[in-house]
């Protein structure tokens, strides 16, 4: 898997003119690699993502996975939101064969399927479930499984815990990092939140705002086998604090480890 962004421009017209949300935006994101882009509000992080899960079309510029033009949604592409999307009238089981409904799986295949990956995301017990009848952090589980199902290469995620409580929220964190290292999924997230982006991968691409741009790649060379405690490594914050600097526009190169 290779997704490719290159000299992508995405400009909205509205009625008080022309708004540049993303400007020579260059990105890439490898087979296996868990990669997060982090920037303030406004800085184009949802748009970007729209734009690689084909929800939206550049203005100038290419989106490509594997060579091939993203022209619209697919099923290379998985999506997570941050707000909970599970269809209400829907038991969890029900919400994870969607997809592969979509794709025209067969009613065992689709059944097979879902369990697998609701036991990947822990949540088999649930199966008869109603989202309702959930906790946040579940349904944003069942979310993941429901992408997950229909086996795409990327995984593409917009701020999936924006809306969970700091516990909540780090419990989720761990646990897509260990689903990443077991099922080698690869992951492209967005995040405004620096510990999370620096937590969880393996390259951060910095984004600041008007217009959107990609400030800094910076490669997070941490230990592989990430625990709460490695938040609290001085390395860990060096990081967060680089990435606070360029996001406050005050950074200089040489302040970057990478
Ligand atoms: N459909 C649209 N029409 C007009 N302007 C838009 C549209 N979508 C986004 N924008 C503008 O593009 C810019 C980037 O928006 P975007 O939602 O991508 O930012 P974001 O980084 O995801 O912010 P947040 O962290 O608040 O989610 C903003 O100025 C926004 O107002
Ligand atoms: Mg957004």
């Amino acid at each position: 898997m290779h997704l490719e962004v290159s000299q992508v421009l995405k400009q909205f017209d509205t009625s008080n003119g022309a708004i540049v949300a993303l400007k020579d935006i260059n990105m890439h994101v490898e087979t296996g690699e868990f990669v997060c882009a982090v920037g303030a509000s406004g800085s184009g992080k949802s748009t970007l993502l729209r734009l690689v899960a084909g929800l939206d079309y550049p203005t100038s510029g290419d989106v490509t996975v594997d060579g091939a033009r993203v022209v619209g949604p697919g099923s290379d592409r998985g999506m997570v939101f941050q707000r909970y999307t599970l269809y209400p009238w829907m038991n969890v089981q029900q919400n994870v064969e969607f997809g592969l409904k979509l794709q025209g799986v067969s009613k065992s295949d689709r059944r097979m399927k879902a369990s697998e990956y609701l036991d990947v995301v822990g949540l088999s017990k649930f199966a008869r479930a109603l989202p309702k009848e959930l906790s946040g952090g579940m349904k944003q589980r069942v979310a993941i499984a429901r992408a997950l199902a229909c086996q795409p290469k990327i995984l593409l995620m917009d701020e999936p815990f924006g809306a969970l409580d700091v516990q909540t929220k780090e419990t989720m964190q761990l646990f897509l990092l260990e689903l990443w290292e077991r099922t080698k999924t690869t992951i492209l997230m967005i995040t405004h939140d620096v510990e999370e982006a620096v937590f969880l991968s393996q390259r951060v691409y910095v984004m600041t705002a008007r217009p959107g741009r990609i400030q800094k790649e910076v490669f997070i060379d941490l230990p592989g086998d990430r625990t709460y405690e490695t938040k609290r490594k001085p390395q860990f914050q060096e990081y967060k604090n680089d990435i606070m600097d360029i996001l406050r526009g005050k950074q200089t190169d040489e302040a970057l480890v990478a």
